[in-house]
């Protein structure tokens, strides 16, 4: 039987439907092999899923797990909890932590796959780097996913060129919930940084998951390297590399644009909330807004009158059969209190566009105002579509 897909809100987090969550994660599964190459066997072994989410790789591996160890570990409590219900057994979860190290000891795995993840760590991405070397077993392997030539365009609204891409970083400090940050690498800079805690084995800069409309992802393939060494060591830039200062005078470059877009989207935002606040007082201090609090204070004291004099006379049937109150007096207060309600209804109309309007110019930003104010204004309408609804773009597809 099939494994069941995950409900809408947790396929979105990692940029699916739940109709795409199936064939996305086959797919997966299809790079995954086929960048593993043809001699590779899953026959007993232990396999760790970092940063899995809601298992879309995992749920089709669940034979394979069961002749073997499997393990999801990711941050996302909500993702995890489903997994557990729908994937376990055969496959363990683990909730991993902010910043390493993982809950596993040295040496736990064969192979760790990552889709989408380390393309997203920006600060402690080496420290990282390090912690899944440590947790693979010598010769073990790591396969990850790259944001590189293949969403150039639809990331940072460039044609593909390495010689200014290394390590770049895009939209850093974004929430998950805007996309998060983004990290463009550059295949020189992969072999450069990472090949000196991993042999790299295979390094493809687009093509994975084909098909996708925004572009393709790459993929790394590395083994694990027997070697001591520290985080700032991975980070330290390559010697005689002259892309290297290429690279991060580019990124500035980048970073100092999508600064100016912050600050052009502040300024409107300030000024909407401004515009919002000076027509709510001005609603508030006016005229028609005396007039509507002097009528629903009547309207309050009309109510209290006709409930005092239908209880002190009751009620009758009349040949409808339904009831109407005796007292002639108690009809006339009731005819009032309704022409009372139907002005305080119209008065009312005021307060609801006003509080519309506040809604409307609010709810622009700054939930989304990373997502709607892209930093690449040529390519900002379709960095937006992709954005747009539930998808997190940092979670696109793989
Ligand atoms: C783009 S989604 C990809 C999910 C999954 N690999 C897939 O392809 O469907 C990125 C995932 O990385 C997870 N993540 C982010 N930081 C993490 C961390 N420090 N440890 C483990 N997972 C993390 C997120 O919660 C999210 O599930």
């Amino acid at each position: 039987m099939p494994a069941p897909l995950p409900p809408p809100e947790l396929a979105a987090y990692v940029g699916d439907t739940v109709e795409g969550f199936d064939a996305s994660g086959r797919a997966l599964r299809d790079d995954v092999e086929r960048l593993l190459g043809p001699e590779w066997s899953w026959e007993g072994k232990r396999v760790l899923d970092f940063g899995c989410g809601p298992g879309r790789l995992l749920r089709q591996f669940l034979p394979e797990a069961q002749r073997g160890r499997w393990v999801g570990a990711d941050v996302h409590q909500p993702s995890l909890a489903w997994a557990r219900t729908a994937l376990s057994p055969p496959v363990e979860l683990a909730r991993s932590p902010q910043a390493p190290p993982l809950p596993f000891a040295p040496e736990s795995f064969d192979l760790v796959l990552s889709m989408s993840v380390i393309s997203h760590l920006v600060d402690d991405w080496a420290a990282w780097m390090l912690d899944l070397r440590r947790v693979l077993a010598p010769g073990g392997l790591l396969l990850t996913t790259i944001i590189s030539a293949g969403y150039s365009r639809t990331l940072a609204g460039e044609p593909w060129d390495d010689t200014r891409v290394g390590m770049n970083v895009l939209g850093y400090g974004a929430p998950p919930s805007a996309g998060g940050p983004m990290i463009m690498h550059s295949g020189w800079w992969v072999r450069a940084h990472w090949g000196r805690a991993f042999e790299i084995l295979a390094l493809e800069e687009s093509g994975l998951m084909s098909g996708e409309p925004e572009g393709t992802q790459g993929a790394v393939l590395m083994r694990r390297r027997e070697v001591e060494l520290t985080p700032e060591y991975l980070e330290a830039p390559e010697p005689d590399e002259p892309r290297e200062l290429r690279a991060l005078a580019h990124n500035l470059a980048q970073t100092r644009r999508e600064r100016a877009e912050l600050n052009r989207s502040h300024d409107q935002y300030a000024q909407a909330y401004h515009d919002a606040r000076a027509e709510l007082d001005r609603l508030r201090r006016g005229p028609r807004s005396r007039d509507l609090a002097r009528r629903l204070l009547r309207r309050t004291r009309v109510r209290a009158a006709v409930r005092r004099r239908t209880r002190a006379t009751p009620a009758r049937a009349d040949v409808s059969g339904r009831s109407k109150p005796a007292s002639a007096a108690a009809h006339a207060v009731l005819t009032l209190g309704s022409r009372v309600r139907s002005a305080a209804r119209s008065s009312c109309s005021i307060w609801c566009e006003a509080a519309s309007q506040v809604r409307v110019r609010a709810s622009s930003r700054p939930a989304r105002w990373w997502r709607s104010h892209s930093p690449r204004s040529s390519s900002s309408r379709s960095r937006r579509s992709a954005m747009d609804g539930r998808t997190p773009h940092w979670c696109h597809r793989t």
